[in-house]
């Protein structure tokens, strides 16, 4: 295991990620009832933008920072300012929240989080970080075996979110089987994968894995900070949602375009919200 997400926290791929993230909470509290969130791949939970990592790659300077130093209309437009709310006390600090911590922010008292991380430094800072939280299961274990074994939650309606590091040649295939044994314990969570655009053959593997094994609809809401090239840079981010909730698509469309003077590259950057199977057939 060499991926070490603090190298990337807080970049235009963890901005666009976390900002629909939010919107999928807030979509499962419009109703009273609990929710739990399930995180796979949670990391560490919290990141120093000044540590040595973050400073090698200054990633985040093309993500957080470009949003912090945006219009501030952006920042407090309702789609995004749930997420905004979430980061901006660690940004004050020099730091940038993970997955586990934003998701921990949205929580009303009623709600759950299950994060899980296999890494043996990461997964030890996770625990430690929620250590006393009753709200929160924070587990050094395979994000895969959980799924598997902890879905269904006893509150019945929830999200899972995937995150894997993509270092692995067997990623898709690994992200399909996972889904299809939840799904199978789990017909009704929603469940959001990320995935890193770079090249189009993988994305369209990817696609086409998450449409065969999904029950029902996906909505997959890409970003792209300039168009893909055959050089296989990281150049865009996905998010694939599996059982969206009705207005998703929608929401993520308008967001996309909200995130997108600040965080393309210039005016070859893009956004597309597609569903499939498309809507209407
Ligand atoms: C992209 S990072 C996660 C970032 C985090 N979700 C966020 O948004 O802040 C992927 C993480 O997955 C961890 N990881 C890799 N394989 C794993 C596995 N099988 N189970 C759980 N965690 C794993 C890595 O150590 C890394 O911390």
């Amino acid at each position: 295991m060499n991926y070490r997400h603090a190298f990337h926290a807080g970049n235009f791929a963890d901005v666009v990620k976390h900002a629909l993230f939010c919107r999928l909470v807030r979509y499962l509290q419009r109703k009273d009832g609990a929710i739990r969130i399930y995180d796979t791949h949670a990391g560490p939970g919290l990141y120093d933008l000044s540590g040595d990592e973050a400073s090698r790659t200054l990633e985040h300077q093309g993500g957080i920072a470009a949003l912090a130093a945006a219009d501030p209309a952006i920042r407090a437009d309702p789609l995004l300012s749930d997420y905004w709310n979430c980061v901006a006390p660690d940004l004050a600090e020099g730091r940038y929240p993970g997955s586990p911590l934003i998701a921990r922010r949205l929580l009303r008292p009623q709600d759950r989080l299950s994060a899980y991380e296999l890494h043996p430094v990461d997964g030890d800072a996770l625990k430690t970080r929620f250590a006393g939280d009753t709200a929160v299961k924070a587990i050094a274990l395979d994000g895969w075996l959980a799924l598997g074994a902890h879905v269904p939650p006893k509150e019945r309606r929830g999200l899972v979110l995937i995150d894997p590091p993509f270092e692995k040649v067997s990623e898709v295939d690994d992200i399909a089987a996972a889904l299809a044994r939840a799904l199978h314990r789990w017909r009704g969570g929603i469940y959001a994968v990320w995935y890193p655009m770079k090249r189009q053959a993988m994305v369209e593997r990817l696609r086409d894995a998450l449409v065969e094994v999904a029950p029902g609809e996906v909505v997959f809401a890409e970003f792209l900070a300039e168009p893909m090239s055959a050089e296989e840079r990281f150049v865009g981010t996905g998010l694939a949602v599996i059982n969206p909730p009705f207005v998703f698509a929608e929401e993520a469309e308008a967001l996309l375009s909200r995130l997108l003077p600040v965080l393309g590259r210039g005016t070859t950057a893009t956004f597309a919200v597609k569903q499939r199977p498309a809507s209407g057939s």
